[in-house]
């Protein structure tokens, strides 16, 4: 459909990693991906590809199917399917999702996720959905003729550039930002969004490339939070809502290269079992609570005070949290609340990042991982 921007591998330049590279490039990679993507108004809908339109007119359920931090951008995506274009939306593990018997919902559109476009499992759930009747296949990839784009009927380039490390970071935001102008065009063509709410969230997107930017700037505060997490062997990250998958980004992040273990739950499940856990020696990680629900966490903590459960929260300075004996406060620019999903991935990012160097793992090439997962 149009030539899309690729970068060559490149060296790390000034960088220590290609991961702390490719974390500072995301707000070009996102300008990038909305290039000649969004009017001053509007999503334009043939960015996803010739005949979109008719699809996105007819399409009554989607299926997103991606494996790792692809699925977690395909997490929060279900949220904004339902809540914004009022479209039914499930997202499944790919290794799942191929294994099983599913039922086919009338005119379905399946979305893939993928940075490498040749992850085996995603590749055989696209294989298998086409012979199961699905209506249309969508990829969403950041390798311009992959197998997955190459397979799909629709495709929609995210213009990151490669992405060397094996911790995908520019990779998950410019999906992210691809999605949400998705949700956007199908929300339209199905008659479910105002013409007000479609400018409301291009607007927000246009300003996603300087709140991460603005986020960004938090590296050296974060670098010295990471010192309180090195010597940890476990931590608990907690969420709610669109941001609950972002919990479990930040959680994969820290695991895939500090090596540390990390857990993500909805914030709302604490009580149902997690709590156990609480001591010392179990950070726990909230991802922008609301005033209520920090509140809630608080008094959970101070059930186990005498544990010394310690919280750090990543929260909007506008929501006035005052960090205290149990609680670290990490204060983030006020974002428009659509977009806060992708801007509170990046103090994560930030954060396994400066543990990871702590530590002394390999950053961009953690043990037992590779970049592309091109066997089951
Ligand atoms: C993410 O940091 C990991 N490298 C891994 O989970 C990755 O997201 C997953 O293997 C999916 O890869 P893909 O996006 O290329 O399909």
């Amino acid at each position: 459909l149009e030539s899309d921007v690729t970068h060559d591998a490149g060296d790390k330049g000034e960088y220590r990693h290609h991961m702390l590279k490719e974390i500072h490039e995301q707000p070009k990679a996102i300008t990038d991906t909305l290039e000649g993507r969004i009017t001053e108004s509007a999503v334009v809908v043939e960015s996803f590809g010739n005949g979109a339109r008719e699809i996105f007119e007819k399409v009554e359920h989607i299926q997103l199917i991606a494996c790792g931090t692809s699925y977690h951008a395909g997490m929060v995506a279900r949220y904004w399917f339902e809540a914004l274009a009022g479209v039914s939306c499930d997202i499944e593990i790919a290794s799942e999702f191929r294994y099983r018997k599913s039922v086919v919902r009338p005119n379905s559109l399946l979305i893939t996720l993928s940075q490498s476009g040749e992850t085996a499992d995603t590749l055989a759930a696209l294989r298998l959905a086409k012979e199961s009747g699905f209506m249309s296949s969508l990829a969403i990839c950041n390798v311009p003729g992959s197998s997955l784009v190459r397979e799909s009927d629709l495709a929609f380039m995210t213009r990151a550039g490669a992405e060397i490390g094996v911790a995908s970071t520019k990779a998950f935001t410019t999906q992210l930002a691809g999605l949400l102008m998705l949700v956007a065009a199908v929300g339209r063509c199905r008659g479910n969004m105002t013409a007000e709410t479609e400018t409301g969230l291009v607007t927000a997107l246009r300003a996603l490339p300087g709140h991460i930017v603005d986020t960004l700037a938090l590296a050296g505060d974060i670098e010295v939070l990471a010192e309180e997490f090195a010597d940890k062997y476990h931590s608990l990250f907690l969420g709610r809502g669109e941001q609950y998958p972002i919990a479990m980004e930040g959680a994969l992040k820290l695991k895939e290269i500090s090596y540390i273990h990390a857990e993500a739950y909805a914030a709302g499940e604490l009580k149902h079992g997690p709590l156990a856990l609480i001591d010392a020696d179990m950070p726990i990680i909230v991802v922008a609570p609301n005033n209520d629900l920090l509140e809630k966490l608080k008094s959970n903590v101070e059930e186990v005070r005498a544990r010394g459960g310690i919280l750090y929260v990543f929260a909007d300075k506008q929501a006035g949290f005052k960090g205290d004996a149990t609680m670290r406060v990490m204060q983030v620019n006020h974002v428009e609340e659509v977009i806060a999903p992708i801007v509170y991935t990046v103090p994560l990012q930030l954060l396994s990042y400066y543990v990871a160097l702590i530590k002394g793992t390999d950053v961009d090439q953690p043990r037992n991982l590779a970049k592309s997962v091109t066997v089951e």
